[in-house]
């Protein structure tokens, strides 16, 4: 069996290295990879390759920014070349990227079924291009895996009860194997001078943030106003947009460390030493819970309601300065830590499904 695995944008390299690690260690299943070129520069994309240990893609189709529609239209038709030449069985695709909208709406119009890791995430807003993503991708697919019970009920909701299955968090599997490799061979906290316990770790790249001036300078406001240590590790759209908005004043405050985006394991050191994280980011809500560190969802609403039930995770809205001090003022690290993701073993889970879809196991 073939199977096509389609990424492009960083938090995809992360999901994807281990269940990649499994497929290639056996030779039932042949892995292809195809990187979409969504995320290009060598840290957001080349240092995770390196880093992860995953393998050079067979397929890498440039295709680099660009607006929403013409940026997911262009890989859609790229994708669609390579599927013809490889034939696979079956697309695999993570979470709510355009990547993997264009992935499954390729896999779909020749009819090979689609396996969506990360499946029946929803935020319940559709003004998020991730959210149309989701939930196009989840009706594309033939398989869904699942890493919570919310999810699984958001698909029953949605009349999406075949294949669906619940298999734990894939990125809990990427920590538990990274996260002493990472506190080990990471000098990060040496490099920008920082101690443990002693700074906010603070990332911005939604288009809802960064594209609202309003919201934007709000959410540099409170960094300023906060007062304390912040490293700031800037994402490519939301350099951008400050620049544009002309907002760079407001980074000039001394306590704000600002640095270009970092790799994965300078991000799991400085994320478990964080006193707390403030993001908008999906995956950092819930690295942050994996690695006990209180997260501020500098949102309107997350899709990782567990995180905010277990009193881990306070979602501000982007409202005002002032309500998201208060919030970020009152963190504290609460004593209890329910499992929420799983056991670590979701790429083992996902293989095996795959395997007996392949009806020699
Ligand atoms: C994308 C995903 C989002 C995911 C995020 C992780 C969509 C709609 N959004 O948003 O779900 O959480 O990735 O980071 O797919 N850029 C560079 N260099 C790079 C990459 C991007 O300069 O290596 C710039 C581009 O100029 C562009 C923006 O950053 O303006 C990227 O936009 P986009 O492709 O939508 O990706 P993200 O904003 O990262």
């Amino acid at each position: 069996m073939k199977i096509l695995t389609v990424v492009g944008a960083r938090p995809q390299f992360v999901k994807a290295c281990m269940l990649s690690r499994k497929l290639r260690s056996q030779s039932i299943i042949k892995e292809v990879i195809v990187h979409t070129g969504q995320h290009y520069n060598h840290n957001m994309s080349d240092a995770f390759f390196s880093q992860l240990a995953l393998p050079k893609p067979d397929h890498n189709l440039g295709i680099g920014s660009d607006k929403q529609g013409k940026q997911t239209a262009r890989m859609l038709s790229k994708i669609e070349e390579v599927l013809l030449s490889e034939r696979p069985d079956i697309v695999l695709v993570y979470g709510d990227t355009n990547s993997t909208l264009a992935g499954s709406l390729a896999a779909s119009k020749h009819h090979i079924p689609v396996a969506h890791v990360e499946a029946g995430l929803r935020s319940f807003n559709k003004k998020m291009p991730e959210e149309i993503n989701r939930v196009l991708t989840d009706h594309m697919s033939t398989l869904l895996f699942c890493p919570t019970q919310t999810a699984v009920e958001n698909l029953e909701k949605e009349g999406i009860r075949n294949e669906v299955y619940m298999t734990g968090d894939i990125m809990y599997d990427a920590i538990l194997h990274y996260k002493s490799i990472a506190l080990h061979q990471s000098n990060i906290c040496a490099r920008l001078n920082i101690k443990p316990k002693n700074y906010y770790l603070v990332t911005v790249h939604r288009a809802e943030n960064t594209d609202d001036p309003h919201r934007l300078r709000t959410l540099l406001k409170v960094l300023t106003q906060l007062n304390e240590n912040i490293v700031f590790p800037l994402h490519p759209r939301t350099k951008q947009r400050i620049k544009h908005w002309n907002l760079l004043d407001l980074l000039s405050s001394k306590n704000i460390k600002v640095i270009e985006p970092i790799n994965y394991f300078d991000m799991l050191t400085v994320e478990s030493h964080a006193k707390a994280i403030l993001t908008d980011s999906g995956g950092v809500q819930k690295e942050a819970y994996m690695l006990r560190t209180p997260c501020i969802t500098l949102r309107d609403e997350t899709e990782w309601i567990e995180t905010v039930q277990a009193g881990w995770n306070h979602v501000t809205g982007v409202s005002d300065s002032q309500t998201i001090l208060d919030v970020v003022r009152k963190t504290i690290v609460p004593k209890a830590y329910p499992n929420l993701f799983g056991n670590g073993d979701t790429s083992e889970t996902i293989y095996k499904i795959l395997c007996k879809k392949t009806g020699k196991h």
